[in-house]
Parts: C-alpha cells; sequence; structure tokens
C-alpha cells in the first residue's frame, strides 16, 4: 500500500500579537496572542507527504525545491515529534498497522501566494506540514494537541491549526504542555468579519520576527511592562468583543495592539522599525475614516494591524469593504517602488 496524505492551512493575522519567546527552543511565549485565520484559496500552504520503507531519509521540497532538513532544526522537530506521536498513540497500542513511524517521509509542500505579496509563509507552512502528517499517520488527536508541534515549528503557526478566531494560551509550564491554540469562535459565528491586505512592499524585511523578538525579550523594558499589564486584559476583552461580535471594541484593540508592538520594537536596542511612510499614511487615512464615521453618529469602520513588515491588513465587516479598498486605491495610486497593490478581500475562515 501508498501511504500518502494531503492536507492545507491558511495564513492567520494576529490582532493580539506575538513578541518574544521564554524558551527559544520550544518556541514558548512571553504572552498569549489571538489571531484570524484568513479563509479563500488564497494565502495557503498545501503539504503532501508519503511514507515508504525504500526511503533513505526524510526530505521536503518547497514549491519544488529541495530544503535541506539540518538536524536540530525546527523541521527536524517537527518531522521527529509527529513520528513519536504516531508510535505514542497508535503503534504502541497496536490500533494500526504497520509501524509507519519508523519509515523516512518524503515531503512536498506549495505555497499559492502571490509571489508579489511579500507575506510570512512559515505559520501556514508548519501548519500544513503538521496536519499532513497528522493525516499520514491516521492520528486520533485534536487540532490543539497538533498546535502544540506546529508551535516547535514556528510560533504563530500554532494558530493555523484552527480556523475563524483562534487564541495561542502562552501557558505555565516549562516544558510547554500546555502553550497551545484553541478556537475562540468559529468563522460562522461572525462571517461578515473581512480582511483587506494591502501590499505595500514585497521587499524582504530587515529584521526577522526570531531574531527581532529575541533582541526585544533582552533590550526592551516596554516589552515588560506589555506583557505584564497590558496582554492579558487585552485577550479577556477582544475574546469578549468577538464572542458579542462588538465591532468597536475588536477595532480599537486591534489598532493599540498593533501600535503597541510597534513600540516595543522601537523599544528595542537597536530599534526595529517594521512600518515604512506608506503604512503610517493608511494608518492615518483609517483615523480620519474612522473619526468621520463616529462625528456622524457611526462606529469604527475599519481596524488596522502590521506584522514584521510594512504592509496593512485591514479587518472591516463585509459592508464597509469595497468602499475601504476603493479609498486605499484612490488615496495610494500603484506606483512602483510606492504601494503595490490591494491583494483582495479575505474573509476569515476556516482550514
Ligand atoms: C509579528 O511566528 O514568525 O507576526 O516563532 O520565531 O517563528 P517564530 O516567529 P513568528 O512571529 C510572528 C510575529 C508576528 C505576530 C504574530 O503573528 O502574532
Amino acid at each position: 500500500p501508498v501511504y500518502q496524505a494531503t492536507a492545507s492551512a491558511p495564513v492567520n493575522i494576529a490582532v493580539i500579537k506575538y513578541w518574544g519567546k521564554r524558551d527559544t527552543k520550544l518556541i514558548l511565549p512571553t504572552n498569549s496572542s489571538l489571531s484570524v485565520t484568513l479563509d479563500q484559496d488564497h494565502l495557503r500552504s498545501t503539504t503532501t507527504s508519503r511514507a515508504d520503507a525504500s526511503f533513505e531519509r526524510d526530505q521536503l521540497w518547497l514549491n519544488g525545491k529541495e530544503d535541506e532538513i539540518k538536524p536540530g532544526s525546527r523541521l527536524a522537530t517537527c518531522i521527529s515529534e509527529m513520528k513519536r506521536l504516531r508510535k505514542e498513540v497508535v503503534e504502541d497500542k497496536n490500533l494500526a498497522e504497520p509501524k509507519i513511524s519508523q519509515y523516512n517521509v518524503h515531503i512536498a509542500s506549495y505555497n499559492n501566494f502571490p509571489t508579489a505579496a511579500g507575506l510570512a509563509s512559515s505559520a501556514s507552512g508548519f501548519a500544513a506540514l503538521v496536519a499532513s502528517l497528522a493525516h499520514l499517520y491516521a492520528l486520533p488527536v485534536s487540532p490543539s494537541t497538533l498546535s502544540l508541534i506546529a508551535r516547535q515549528g514556528s510560533g504563530s503557526a500554532c494558530r493555523s491549526l484552527f480556523g475563524g478566531f483562534v487564541a495561542w494560551q502562552m501557558g505555565s509550564d516549562a516544558a510547554g504542555t500546555d502553550s497551545l491554540a484553541v478556537q475562540v469562535a468559529p468563522q460562522e459565528h461572525w462571517p461578515q468579519m473581512q480582511a483587506l491586505i494591502c501590499v505595500v512592499s514585497d521587499d524582504k524585511k530587515g529584521t526577522s520576527s526570531t531574531s527581532g523578538m529575541q533582541r526585544t525579550v533582552e533590550t526592551s523594558p516596554l516589552l515588560q511592562h506589555r506583557i505584564k499589564y497590558v496582554v492579558p486584559e487585552r485577550m479577556e476583552r477582544i475574546s469578549k468583543a468577538i464572542l458579542e461580535r462588538d465591532f468597536d471594541t475588536f477595532a480599537t484593540i486591534t489598532m493599540a495592539d498593533s501600535n503597541q508592538f510597534h513600540a516595543v520594537a522601537l523599544d528595542t536596542e537597536p530599534p526595529i522599525f517594521y512600518m515604512n511612510d506608506v503604512s503610517r499614511a493608511i494608518i492615518a487615512l483609517i483615523v480620519e475614516y474612522n473619526r468621520l464615521s463616529i462625528a456622524n453618529g457611526g462606529g469604527y469602520k475599519a481596524a488596522y494591524t502590521y506584522d514584521a513588515g510594512p504592509n496593512a491588513v485591514i479587518y472591516a465587516l463585509e459592508e464597509n469593504i469595497k468602499e475601504i479598498a476603493q479609498l486605499i486605491v484612490s488615496y495610494f495610486p500603484q506606483k512602483p517602488g510606492e504601494f503595490k497593490d490591494v491583494l483582495g478581500l479575505f474573509g476569515a475562515g476556516a482550514a
């Protein structure tokens, strides 16, 4: 028989940002985080894995090109953790034959991101890898259990095992057994929520998330304040806002948390800048757009958020998203080296 399985996972965009590790090997965060998993066929990774007794070693191809699996790397850890889980929960209990955890695996992964997007792929990539191996190994385990392993590939990847609105609970165990993802609400709970991705630049970012956040942990006093006094309360409030479909509160907290994440980046020594002039101009536009709506007796209509780069992600309800896309395009005509594109309307949604 052929032992093969395919799975795919979408990108997620955090509204409460993960930034800082208390354990760099196990990838345990210094604070909890919360994200929305994007739906549709854009921005997802699809991974096929196969186990066979004849394979001489584990091998991985990314978009058709072989990627070395270095011993001790995040990739090697995820693969060996999945083999261990297969052995523990299936083979040692004689639930299935044969013992394919002893076979080497061949893994092929594809990202269908528009190449110009310049968006991170590690979250969907590790989530799809773990999901495809879980399928291959017929593991009777929950997405939260799989998130423990995806987390060791890339922290933010653990949140892409679920669709909809997802929290990564930081946990307190030194071994990481309680640092996992849980679903706060499925997409169907708030199907009007949409995301608009504004590609400001597809340049490779200056400082990677991994090294940037480590420097922040080592040098930023503001991060300590954020971890202790800010994030726990925001996690509570934004979860409640999601459950109550309260867009005003969702938007206020999302923008405040993006701002504070970029403030702790600036508070790092030496300072890290992820946003550029276009990013800041988009913030000004969204602020003004919300101000006008509120002045006219309405509420917030859009919430911006930025990760470790200049691209804006704007969350808004379906009824406003077209107007926002038109507004952005009218203020930022696409010029080379300036504003690239409004990538599309992405519903938040299930894997
Ligand atoms: C700004 O998950 O890419 O996007 O765990 O080192 O792989 P590693 O970092 P990564 O960091 C993501 C940082 C962020 C915020 C977020 O997604 O929560």
